[in-house]
């Protein structure tokens, strides 16, 4: 068991970003870095004890820093997906953010805490071992109301568990929504599309989209539909359907409608039968994007020298509903001015 902290790389102001490797008794290596407080690499074994790096992610920091739009493993925020037209009311006062997405706003635009630098901190911890990541986000900062101080801790566990805690307060009436987008693949980071891996979503219902890939406000019955994954079925068997759902966002990107009550729970898990590994996420969060990197280019340059193309891996993004600052119909992702916030999003690996 160990933690070493070393020197990735340098940011374009030329600061050190450190990284913090993680070994657990299983072996089980987690590396996190500094910049968008990214899981960048985790070893995790399969059926044999054979370790293979299952997430997506980049060797260089430069890459983190510029982003891509592709947010490989990377903490989203201050509000994660989409909002309309950038634009959002609070206690009677609208704000407006940067549109990147189309007329919307997407991760918090281009200036996003994503590709920024967190201040990284190994922690005590009883669970296991941790490294806390920590950001100021000035008042106005994104076109966002209130200063927002974040942090997130990542806890690397004897039971092979990944614990990400995102906790902080804000200065002012303000929307906190933060994911993490990693994209995970557990056959190896390396090894082709996720088609064939199995995951299953405790959710009854998601939340259809629009052209913008904006939720309507709708609630929609998985019923029927190729996004029921209530019994687990691959990736691949019903993703190129003709559902407008489906081929509207190019495979899946959408939000469950989770029924954990804001407790942490099991809401979903990802499976690779081939090699054994199985994936479990707990959340207390309302809702939880599957998305099967859909964007992914062929031209991402990932780590060791490999390419990730369409369907390189898949995200379980942890968060409230896309657009829910500006739709009744959903939970609010507004926290109160100094009142302390905490969210749990959890992911646990074993072997079948
Ligand atoms: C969104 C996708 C977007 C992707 C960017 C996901 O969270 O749902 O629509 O393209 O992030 O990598």
């Amino acid at each position: 068991m160990s933690i070493v902290r070393e020197v990735f790389g340098y940011s374009s102001r030329n600061e050190a970003i450190y990284s913090y490797t993680i070994v657990n008794g299983n072996g089980t290596t987690m590396k996190l870095i500094e910049l968008g407080a990214a899981l960048q690499s985790l070893k995790v074994a399969d059926r044999e004890g054979r370790f293979e790096d299952v997430v997506l992610g980049y060797d260089n920091s430069k890459q983190y820093e510029s982003g891509n739009g592709f947010y490989l493993g990377v903490v989203v925020g201050r509000s994660a997906n989409r909002i309309k037209d950038g634009r959002f009311m609070i206690k009677g006062k609208s704000y407006q953010l940067e549109k990147n997405d189309g007329p919307n706003n997407l991760h918090s635009g281009s200036d996003g805490y994503s590709s920024r630098r967190w201040e990284g901190q190994i922690v005590d911890d009883e669970r296991g071992q941790a490294v806390c990541f920590s950001i100021i986000s000035p008042d106005g900062d994104q076109g966002m109301p209130g200063r927002l101080d974040l942090s997130v801790t990542y806890i690397l566990t004897e039971d092979d568990s990944v614990i990400l805690e995102y906790e902080g307060v804000a200065g002012e009436d303000t929307i906190v929504n933060p994911t993490n987008h990693s994209y995970f693949n557990l056959a190896g980071h390396s090894s082709g599309t996720i088609y064939g891996q199995k995951v299953w979503i405790d959710a009854d219902e998601f939340t259809p989209s629009d052209e913008g890939l904006i939720p309507t406000g709708e609630y929609r019955s998985v019923s029927g539909t190729p996004l029921d994954f209530r019994a687990a079925k691959t990736i691949g068997q019903d993703i190129n359907s003709d559902y407008e759902q489906l081929v509207r966002a190019g495979g899946y990107d959408h939000n469950y409608v989770l029924k954990n009550n804001g407790n942490v729970e099991l809401v979903a898990s990802l499976e690779d039968e081939k090699s054994g590994r199985y994936m479990e996420v707990y959340t207390d969060m309302p809702g939880m994007q599957l998305y099967t990197g859909n964007f992914l280019s062929g031209k991402v340059r990932g780590k060791d020298d490999c390419y990730y193309s369409k369907g390189g891996g898949v995200c379980f993004e942890s968060q409230y509903f896309p657009d829910s600052v500006n739709n009744m119909a959903f939970e609010s992702p507004v926290v109160s001015a100094g009142v302390p916030f905490e969210y749990v999003t959890i992911y646990k690996f074993s072997v079948r």
